[in-house]
């Protein structure tokens, strides 16, 4: 591990110079801080994405690039023309062709106590349905810290080989992959299309002689294996990925002409009679005792491995199970992380801050003086919440032993996976004498904000109605932003611009549109003023109409409600299918029970505080007369149910009543939502099948009366053919 100010090793600069309030800058010191930053967030995503080197964690990259863009909506005359804050980070990188695999590349959910792993079994034998008695057996893999690769092969000719990139689409680094020992050219007697995904890493002894090569030559080292690994597989040059000792070990497969085995393990020993490199700690265990067996073994191999680690992977061995559990988003049912816990370091707690988030949450931060942490610099760290500064956790137990958080603190850091790092001690020996404990009430006054703490909650937010500028301004530069109405011609800085305007202004997302209405006099005021001529004020007005028309989950993320990411926008859209319908459901839910409450609860991926969220934003008299105001201005699309090709119900609403006998409830829902259908906690004229276990009993009644067609579990299981 690097020590900190080290060269190769990323640095956090995050707490260097957000201190200062951006409304207390003065132009001069402001243009100072944005060429700064705009050299500062330029390099970094230069170094993270062309060089795989980078030279800031993501938070403390996160915290610039916002300052950044803060800055920049405040002095819009000082936004530099080469501004990075307009560009997305993760996108392939263009110098690669693209592939899009036919099977997305997931990752994988992680956990790190036995606890965790018990819940992960817990919820597999439960969306299975499975005897207590019987233990499940599972393979245990370490988890290979590198880069994902998949390999096509057709054939069994490797036709092509693709980084993982966004898991939907990847880079095309066929050439390079074909430089990989580890990786055969050709697999006798393999299925006619089998594509293998597994790590490509750099061993230890070999990272450290390319970085001594490197240094001798004059050119960049990389900052651990990881990076040297991707660095190296990233090449245009295919020459030079040969030059470098890449390995790969095979763990998964993506689309396949014919099963391997199976079990995970079977499919294992297919692919390494192929002649690839399967990992030799590969275990098989019956129960989670096992395990934790495994993965101890594991840890102890750690040090003298000679490659980097970072956790055991779990997977539920049965390829029929893994196939019946399926698939979350982004991550497997039927597998975990089981990461290796974080590494520590100790430092000293400079500040205590109070950051106000879009949603009026008021989150307290830690400036630490830098530390290295896992080989990244931080000096930054989540504190939650008042309690937990307090040294109480949400039902009042003691956490670090009930030791408090003090500006001028010793503190021990760590980072939990690739998150934000956290605090997990106070050293209360080095307590400066004259350290006050932190009095989140007294901060908040001194910061000129009224904020209140809602009973039985852990967060203090801003008291309702008071929307300071930052807030609103965040609000209606979300409302813009690329997953929500995505207005060409209106960033940042035009929204900082209308919001501070008396005569045309923007305080609220309707203010978009009745903006635009194509009245001369608008027009005329607008293009009057600077920036804006004849053709760039047409020009926005035009965007701002072509945005009138705009799908339903799109208004929905646009809005902004706390814990409503685009996912569950998605989802929401997808169950309710029109603005009408989904506006009548969050008013009728409001009451918190009754059928709209529960219709909303049945979503799958909507939990009570989703839903709490929404129908508490639909509560608030300003913001619900804020919404109808935009909704008045727009013409919503409904959304229609992704039309699974060839399913016998796609679009159509079923209705699960009784005992089933062959599956869960969960993962019937899961089933039919895969196939298209939408799956309803109650049968009304809109359903169209009611699937009747045994013991059904008033649904049934009512499916009979409405004459709705109504089948039994096999009859279900047939029509969709499993
Ligand atoms: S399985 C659908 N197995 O970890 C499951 N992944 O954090 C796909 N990784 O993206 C992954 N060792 O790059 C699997 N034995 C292993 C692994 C492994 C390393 C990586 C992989 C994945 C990431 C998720």
């Amino acid at each position: 591990m690097s020590a900190p100010g080290e060269r190769e090793s990323p640095k956090d600069n995050g707490g260097a110079f957000v201190d200062s309030p951006v409304a207390s800058l003065d132009p001069g010191a402001a243009k100072a801080e944005i060429d700064r930053l705009t050299v500062e967030v330029t390099q970094a995503n230069h170094a993270y994405h062309g060089e795989d080197a980078p030279v800031l964690s993501d938070a403390a990259y996160d915290a610039l690039k916002r300052r950044l863009a803060e800055l920049e909506t405040r002095f819009p005359d000082l936004k530099r023309s080469d501004s990075p804050t307009e560009r997305v980070g993760a996108t392939p990188s263009e110098t690669f062709d693209k592939v899009s695999h036919r099977v997305r590349m997931l990752s994988l959910e992680n956990a790190f106590d036995a606890g965790e792993i018990d819940e992960f079994d817990t919820r597999i034998r439960r969306f299975l349905n499975l005897d207590a008695g019987e233990d499940l057996t599972y393979t245990a893999e370490p988890k290979i810290d590198g880069l994902s690769l998949s390999l096509r092969y057709v054939e069994g000719v490797l036709v092509q080989a693709a980084t993982r990139g966004d898991g939907e689409t990847g880079e095309n680094v066929t050439a390079n992959a074909r430089t990989i020992r580890d990786i055969p050219k050709s697999l006798p007697g393999a299925p006619a299309v089998l594509e293998v995904r597994g790590e490509v890493y750099m061993g230890h002894d070999e990272f450290q002689d390319l970085n001594a090569r490197q240094t001798r030559e004059g050119l960049k080292t990389f900052a651990n294996p990881r990076n040297a690994a991707a660095g190296s597989l990233r090449q245009l040059d295919a020459g030079i990925t040969a030059a470098r000792p890449l390995h790969f070990f095979a763990y998964a497969w993506g689309e396949m002409s014919e099963p391997l085995a199976d079990t995970q393990f079977g499919a294992l020993d297919r692919l390494a009679a192929f002649g690839f490199q399967t990992n030799p700690m590969t275990r098989e265990c019956k129960g989670t005792v096992a395990l934790l067996a495994a993965y101890a073994e594991v840890e102890q191999k750690r040090a003298t491995l000679g490659y980097d680690i970072d956790g055991v992977v779990y997977k539920v061995n049965s390829l029929a199970l893994q196939q019946r559990l399926g698939f979350r988003s982004t991550t497997p049912r039927w597998a975990i992380a089981h990461k290796f816990p974080a590494e520590l370091a100790w430092t000293r707690l400079e500040k205590i801050e109070i950051q106000v988030g879009r949603t009026g949450a008021l989150s307290p931060v830690a400036r630490l003086a830098p530390v290295t942490v896992g080989g990244v610099v931080v000096s930054n760290a989540t504190l939650h919440n008042e309690d937990y500064i307090a040294g109480r956790d949400a039902k009042g137990n003691p956490i670090r032993g009930g030791k408090d958080i003090r500006e001028g603190d010793w503190v021990q850091v760590y980072r939990a996976g690739d998150v934000i790092p956290k605090i997990a001690d106070v050293d209360l020996s080095k307590r400066p004498e004259d350290a006050r404990a932190f009095d989140f009430a007294t901060e908040l006054a001194r910061l000129g904000l009224r904020g209140l703490r809602p009973e039985g909650e852990s967060v203090w937010r801003l008291a309702e109605g008071q929307i300071p500028p930052e807030v609103a301004i965040e609000r209606l530069n979300h409302f813009v932003s690329r997953g929500a109405f995505d207005i060409e011609g209106l960033g940042p800085r035009q929204i900082e611009m209308f919001y501070a305007d008396d005569t045309l202004p923007i305080r609220e997302p309707a203010d978009i549109f009745t903006l635009a209405r194509r009245d001369a006099r608008n027009l005329s005021r607008l293009k009057n003023r600077d920036g804006f001529g004849e053709r760039s004020a047409g020009n926005l007005f035009q965007a701002i109409e072509d945005r009138r028309k705009i799908s339903l989950n799109r208004v929905i993320f646009a809005l902004g409600i706390r814990h409503v990411g685009e996912n569950a926008a998605n989802l929401l859209a997808r169950h309710y299918g029109s603005w009408t319908a989904f506006h009548h459901a969050m008013i009728s839910a409001g009451a918190g029970e009754g059928p709209a409450w529960d219709d909303l609860l049945a979503i799958d991926g909507v939990g009570a505080v989703m839903a709490a969220s929404l129908v508490g934003t639909f509560a608030q008299a300003a913001e619900r007369a804020s919404i109808e105001r935009l909704a008045e201005e727009l013409d919503v699309e409904d959304s229609r149910r992704p039309m699974t090709e060839g399913s016998p119900v796609a679009g159509k609403t079923v209705v699960f009543t009784g005992t089933l006998e062959k599956m869960t409830r969960a993962e019937a829902k899961a089933r039919a939502e895969a196939l298209g259908a939408k799956v309803a906690g109650s049968v009304s004229a809109k359903t169209d099948l009611v699937v009747a276990g045994p013991g059904a009993g008033s649904k049934a009644k009512q499916a009979e009366a409405l004459g709705i067609e109504m089948i039994d579990e096999d009859a279900w299981l047939r029509l969709i053919g499993a």
